[in-house]
C-alpha cells in the first residue's frame, strides 16, 4: 500500500524485482537512430557517490561557485527574501547548500523533496540535527509531478529552492513543464531561488565534464554498468569512451558514451548494435544567459526579481516570483 498520496508508482518493479521504468527507458532508448536514455539513470547508489566526488573536482566549479554564492550573500537572501517561509527544496540532499541558505533566512518550515526515500531521510535528520527549532517534514515524491505538501506548512508562504542547475538538464521544454508544476506545488505568493550555469568559454565547459582524473567518464559508464547489473545486459562497457560535447546552437554540454569499435550486446534479452563512433546520449547540461534564464523562468510562471553571480561570473542563482497571469501587456 503507498505510503502517502505521493509515492503512488515511485518505483514499479516487476516479478523479478526490475525497475520497470528503467526498463522500458533503456530499451526505447537503444532502439532510437541516436541511441538516448534519460539522465536520471546516471543516479543509482554509485552514480550519487560519483556525482559527489565530481562536486570535489578542480574542473567542475559549478557547485564550489554556487557555494560561494549562497556563503557571501546572507544579508541579501535575508532581506530579498524575508522571514517565516517554508522552504521546499526540490531534490534533497546537498549537505553544504542548504544550511548555508536556512541560517541566513529565518525560515519557518523546511519541506526537502526526493524520489529516493533513503537519502531524504538521512538528510532531513541531519538537517533537522543542525536546526533545532525548525521544523523538517521530508516528503518522498517525484518533484516532476504535483506534489501535495504537507498539511502543517499550507498555510505558509513558500520558498522553493532548486539549486545545482538541475534545472538545466531537462530540455526547454520539460523545463518550462517543471516550472510550471512547481507553481502548483507552491502556491501563491511563492518565491523560487534556482541555481543556473552560465554559458562560458567551451573549454572550460568541457574540462568540468570531461576531468583528467576521469571521474566523469566513470560516472557515465557506470549507466552502461548499472544496465548490465539490473538488467541482463552485456554491454562492453571498457570499449565506450566517455564524451562531453558542447552544442552551440542548444547552449549545452552533451554526456556520450561512444562505441569504439563495432559492438552487439543484449539487454533485457532484446539485442542491440552499435558500429564504430556511434554513441548513447546519456546527458544534457544546459547553460544560460541572464535573457535565457529569464526567458524559462518567464515561460514557467515565475518573474525573475533578483540575480546573484559568484566573483568569476561563472554561475547564478536567481530569485524568482510566482507571476500573476494576464492577458494584457
Ligand atoms: C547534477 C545535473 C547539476 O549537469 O552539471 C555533472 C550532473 N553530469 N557532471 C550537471 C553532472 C556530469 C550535474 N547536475
Amino acid at each position: 500500500m503507498p505510503a502517502s498520496k505521493n509515492d503512488l508508482r515511485l518505483v514499479d518493479l516487476d516479478e523479478e524485482g526490475v525497475d520497470k521504468a528503467f526498463r522500458a527507458d533503456v530499451l526505447q532508448g537503444l532502439s532510437e537512430a541516436q541511441k538516448a536514455i534519460p539522465a536520471r539513470w546516471l543516479y543509482d547508489d554509485a552514480g550519487s557517490q560519483l556525482f559527489e566526488d565530481i562536486t570535489g573536482l578542480g574542473e567542475y566549479y559549478p557547485t564550489r561557485a554556487e557555494t560561494e554564492i549562497l556563503a557571501s550573500r546572507g544579508a541579501e537572501f535575508a532581506q530579498a527574501i524575508g522571514p517565516g517561509r517554508a522552504v521546499v527544496e526540490f531534490g534533497s540532499g546537498s549537505s553544504v547548500k542548504t544550511p548555508l541558505l536556512l541560517s541566513q533566512i529565518d525560515p519557518a518550515a523546511y519541506v526537502p523533496l526526493d524520489i529516493a526515500g533513503d537519502f531524504l531521510r538521512a538528510s532531513a535528520e541531519e538537517l533537522g540535527a543542525k536546526f533545532p527549532g525548525l521544523p523538517v517534514y521530508p516528503v518522498e515524491a517525484d518533484f516532476m509531478r504535483r506534489v501535495e505538501l504537507p498539511e502543517a506548512v499550507a498555510d505558509l508562504p513558500k520558498l522553493g529552492f532548486f539549486p545545482g542547475s538541475t534545472i538545466g538538464n531537462m530540455v526547454a521544454r520539460t523545463a518550462v513543464d517543471l516550472l510550471r508544476t512547481m507553481r502548483e506545488t507552491l502556491g501563491e505568493s511563492a518565491k523560487l531561488l534556482i541555481g543556473m550555469d552560465l554559458v562560458k568559454d567551451p573549454a572550460v565547459l568541457v574540462a568540468a565534464y570531461d576531468d583528467a582524473c576521469g571521474v566523469t567518464a566513470e560516472f557515465n559508464r557506470n549507466l552502461a554498468r548499472r544496465i548490465n547489473r539490473e538488467l541482463a545486459g552485456t554491454i562492453p562497457v571498457d570499449d565506450l569512451r566517455h564524451e562531453a560535447r558542447w552544442i552551440d546552437d542548444f547552449a549545452r554540454i552533451e554526456m556520450h558514451l561512444v562505441a569504439q569499435r563495432d559492438i552487439a550486446f543484449e539487454v533485457a534479452g532484446r539485442r542491440f548494435t552499435m558500429a564504430a563512433g556511434e554513441s548513447i546520449h546519456t546527458e544534457n547540461s544546459h547553460k544560460f544567459t541572464r535573457r535565457s534564464g529569464n526567458a524559462i523562468l518567464l515561460a514557467g510562471g515565475w518573474t525573475p526579481v533578483r540575480r546573484w553571480l559568484d566573483g568569476e561570473q561563472r554561475f547564478s542563482l536567481i530569485l524568482a516570483e510566482a507571476s500573476i497571469p494576464r492577458s494584457a501587456p
